[in-house]
C-alpha cells in the first residue's frame, strides 16, 4: 500500500507536543511492515541544520489558494527508511514559532492544498492519505470537492485522527470566501457553529476517523470532552475508532540512551538508583534515596490537572516526598512552581522550559510520575515512564485509562483515581509513598511496569488493517 501522512509535526525534523512522536514512529512502523509510507511537512525556519543537511529540492509549483497562486517548493529528505516531503514557502514558514499566528487559518489551509497538488509533481500515489489535526483537516475537504474527478486522486481514500479534540482550527467565516477557495457549494462542510472549523470538515469528508485511544474515542461523544463537536461526532460515530499510542521504544529505552547517568533494565534495576541520585543533585534537591521523587514532565496547562497539584500542593510536601517538575506553559503555573521551589528549597524543584536530556533524566531519576489530566486524548509520558521504571499516578481518562492500571486490581502497573478531585489524587500519593516503604513490594512494581509493552507494533497493525479495510482488501496483519 501506498501511504501519505501529512502531519505539522514529526520527530525528529519538529517537535511542539505529542503528534510529532507519532508522526515520527507510527510511519517508521507502518514502513518496517513493508508498506511504502510517506510523511509530509512545511519547511519550517525551526528544522535545524544538521537536519537539513541532505535535503533534496526536486521541483516546485504553484497553489492556489482563493485569490492567490502561492509558490511551493518540494524538497525531499530519508530518514530511517521513510521518505519524507517538506513544502517551502518562506513567506508562510519562515516565522518566530510554527504555530500561534495572525494568519495560522492560511497558513494551514495552504499547506494541506499544497499537500494534493504535490500528488500532481512526485512520483507517488498515496493509496491513502492519513491527516492529523486541523492543520491538515483540509485535506479530505480539497480532495472531494475538488481533486476527486481527477484521475490520479480518484482512488485515494482518507484518514483523519485527532489527536486532541481542544485545538480544532476554528476562524471566522470570512476566512472560507477570502482563504480557502472551496466551491460555494462547499462551504457547508467547514461552517460550524457560526464558524469556519477547519476540524469539522475533516470529520465530514474522510473515509475514517480515528483518534488515540478507545477511552477517548468514548469521551468524544460527551460535551464535557469534545468542545462543541459532540453533536457531529455522534453522528459520526460508526466511522470512528480509538487506537492506542505507542511509543519509540527503541529511542526511549533506559538500557541504552546515552542521556542517563548509568543504563539499566529490568536485569538490573539496582543501576536505576545512580539516577535518581544524579538528578537530585542536578536539580539542587537534598541526595537522598528515601524520599519519594515524584517527577512531572508536562506543558503548564490546566487541562493537565495542574490545578489539582496546586490545590494540594502543601498537603502533598507534607509527606516524605520530594517533587520535580519540568515543562513551560500557563504563567499562572510557572509562577506559582517558582515560589514553591523557593519555599521547599531542597525538596522541590522546578525547571520552566523543554530540555530532551533532562526529560529522560526525570524519567529515570523519579520513583514515581504524575499525570493527573483533567482530559487526556492518549498521553505518552506515562508509557515513556513506565518504561524507564517510574510507576506512573495517573487520573482515569482517555488513553491514561486504557494503559495504567491500578495495583489493586489485576494487571496492575500503576496507581489510579477517577474523580477529578484533589484529594483523590492526594489519596493515590499516599497509597505510593506507602508502599515504597516497603522495598521487595516496590521492586515488584517497578517490574510490573517497565516490562509493559508500549511499542508500536499491535497500534501500527491495527492502522494497517484500517488502511487496507478501506481499500477493500483483505486485512492481513
Ligand atoms: C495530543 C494529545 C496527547 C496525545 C498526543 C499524540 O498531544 O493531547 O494526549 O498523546 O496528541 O496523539
Amino acid at each position: 500500500m501506498n501511504i501519505l501522512f501529512a502531519s505539522s509535526e514529526a520527530v525528529p525534523f519538529i517537535k511542539s507536543g505529542g503528534l510529532a512522536d507519532v508522526a515520527g514512529a507510527l510511519t517508521k512502523a507502518v514502513r518496517n511492515r513493508g508498506h511504502a509510507c510517506r510523511v509530509v511537512l512545511p519547511l519550517y525556519d525551526q528544522i535545524p541544520d544538521e537536519m537539513r543537511a541532505g535535503m533534496k529540492f526536486i521541483t516546485y509549483f504553484n497553489t492556489p489558494l482563493a485569490w492567490r497562486n502561492q509558490y511551493c517548493g518540494i524538497f525531499e529528505k530519508t530518514e530511517k527508511n521513510v521518505k519524507y516531503y517538506f513544502l517551502d514557502n518562506e513567506y508562510y514558514f519562515k516565522r518566530g514559532n510554527i504555530y500561534g499566528f495572525y494568519d495560522d487559518a492560511e497558513r494551514f489551509a495552504f499547506f494541506s492544498r499544497a499537500v494534493l497538488e504535490m500528488i500532481n509533481h512526485i512520483d507517488f500515489i498515496p493509496d491513502i492519505i492519513h491527516c492529523n489535526d486541523w492543520q491538515t483537516a483540509l485535506i479530505p475537504v480539497y480532495l472531494e470537492s475538488l481533486y476527486g474527478l481527477n484521475d490520479r486522486f480518484r482512488n485515494i481514500k482518507t484518514v483523519f485522527t485527532i489527536h486532541n479534540v481542544a485545538y480544532q482550527g476554528a476562524f471566522d467565516t470570512s476566512v472560507m470566501q477570502y482563504v480557502l477557495g472551496l466551491p460555494e457549494s462547499a462551504n457547508h462542510i467547514v461552517e460550524y457553529n457560526g464558524a469556519c472549523n477547519y476540524m469539522k470538515g475533516a470529520i465530514e469528508q474522510c473515509d475514517a476517523l480515528t483518534t488515540v485511544s478507545p477511552t477517548y474515542a468514548g469521551e468524544l461523544m460527551d460535551s464535557w470532552f469534545a468542545h462543541g463537536l459532540d453533536p457531529l461526532l455522534q453522528t459520526k460515530e460508526h466511522k470512528l475508532r480509538g487506537i492506542l499510542n505507542g511509543i519509540d521504544t527503541k529511542s526511549y529505552d533506559p538500557s541504552t540512551d546515552p542521556a542517563l547517568t548509568k543504563n539499566y533494565s529490568v536485569q538490573n534495576l539496582k543501576h536505576k538508583a545512580p539516577n535518581k541520585a544524579a538528578l537530585q543533585e542536578e536539580m539542587g534537591l537534598a541526595v537522598d534515596p528515601a524520599p519519594v521523587l515524584i517527577g512531572m514532565v508536562t506543558r503548564l496547562a490546566s487541562h493537565k490537572g495542574l490545578d489539582l497539584v496546586t490545590a494540594a500542593f502543601e498537603q502533598i510536601m507534607e509527606l516524605p516526598v520530594q517533587l520535580v517538575v519540568l515543562g513551560t506553559g500557563e504563567a499562572q503555573y510557572q509562577d506559582f512552581l517558582r515560589e514553591q521551589a523557593d519555599n521547599y528549597p531542597g525538596r522541590m524543584s522546578v525547571y520552566i522550559g523543554f530540555d530532551e536530556g533532562l526529560a529522560r533524566k526525570a524519567y529515570a531519576g523519579a520513583d514515581v510520575f504524575l499525570m493527573p489530566s483533567q482530559s487526556e486524548p492518549c498521553g505518552l509520558s506515562q508509557m515513556i515512564a513506565m518504561r524507564y521504571g517510574a510507576i506512573p499516578i495517573v487520573r482515569l481518562t482517555g488513553g491514561l485509562a486504557d494503559s495504567v492500571h491500578d495495583f489493586g486490581g489485576e494487571g496492575g502497573n500503576g496507581y489510579t483515581f477517577a474523580r477529578y478531585d484533589p484529594w483523590d489524587m492526594l489519596d493515590a500519593i499516599k497509597r505510593a509513598q506507602s508502599d515504597y516503604q516497603n522495598p521487595d513490594l516496590w521492586q515488584e512494581q517497578v517490574k510490573a511496569a517497565i516490562q509493559c509493552d508500549f511499542s508500536w507494533s499491535r497500534s501500527a497493525g491495527e492502522y494497517i488493517g484500517l488502511y487496507q479495510q478501506l481499500m477493500g482488501l483483505h486485512d492481513d496483519r
